[in-house]
């Protein structure tokens, strides 16, 4: 029986203490239920303040690699797809700690309720798409932490660790929006692999990830509005701040706009880093 902690900021820490992946995933989603329970019954939990550890407890696998030592496969065989879904999972507990971690470290920021509600909402939802993907895997005869994994996920997250601006630029409006690019054609590789469960996994993270772009642009026009900032001109120098490489085309326009990313927003750091 997993005991609620009394703040929002200390579930927000607990996730990201937790090193076990079902048992940081479990969490999330028992969390998120109990925030969105007190909401429901006008009695919300209080947010409080928690110090966040500087990277998330992680289990003992996957095994984590600079990302030029990560094997690559063929997606069109079979050991090509389970590592691409094994990839996704690893993306998905990392997003699992970005969103409770966004919670935890910037309560100092005063905001909106809503502001968390969005957060824990995503956080629920990754949670979700790891368990869907861990599921995937175990089709394959696999499990998370069979193959080795990407190294250096939590980087983002350790630049922007005292700028929420920069946070929101660069986790859910430059990294989440990558994922609507890439999603589409993820999907049609386990079409073609006649790969039903896979398909309908990615349809999920796909639809549900607009809207942790959305938020992350809402938020960001927030803080914008707030400090007088131009928003175009503001996310452009956070980008050229805090991401390390470019923007790689092509993009997927419409579902960035669906997510309120307009398209001078990206196209302008895209051409510069040809
Ligand atoms: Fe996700
Ligand atoms: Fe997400």
């Amino acid at each position: 029986m997993i005991q609620i902690p009394d703040t929002l900021a200390a579930c927000a820490v607990d996730v990201l203490t937790t090193a076990d992946a079902m048992e940081k995933t479990a969490k999330s989603r028992l969390y998120a239920k109990a925030w969105f329970e007190g909401r429901a019954a006008g009695q919300p939990m209080p947010i409080g303040s928690a110090e966040p550890p500087a990277r998330p407890a992680r289990p003992e696998r996957p095994e984590l690699l600079a990302p030029r030592d990560v094997p690559r496969r063929r997606p069109g065989t079979p050991a090509g797809r389970k590592a691409l879904l094994h990839a996704v999972a690893h993306i998905e507990l990392n997003a699992v700690d970005l969103h409770w971690d966004i919670i935890a470290r910037f309560t100092a920021t005063p905001m909106p309720l809503g502001f968390y509600d969005d957060w824990v909402k995503s956080a629920d939802e990754e949670a979700k798409h790891f368990r869907l993907i861990s599921d995937c895997l175990a089709t394959l005869g696999s499990y998370y932490g069979e193959l080795p994994a990407h190294a250096g996920m939590w980087r983002a997250a350790e630049d922007t660790a005292t700028d929420l601006m920069g946070r929101l630029t660069v986790v859910p409006m430059v990294l989440e929006a990558r994922g609507l690019d890439v999603t589409p054609g993820m999907i049609e590789i386990f079409r073609k692999a006649d790969q039903p469960d896979a398909i309908a996994s990615l349809e999920t993270i796909y639809a549900e990830e607009v809207g942790h772009v959305a938020y992350g642009s809402k938020w960001f026009h927030f803080l914008c509005g707030r400090h007088e900032m131009d928003p175009k001109e503001t996310f452009h120098a956070l980008v050229r701040k805090y991401f390390h490489g470019a923007l790689k085309p092509p993009f997927n326009e419409e579902k960035r706009a669906e997510a309120g990313i307009p398209p001078d927003f990206y196209w302008p750091l895209a051409e510069q880093a040809e």
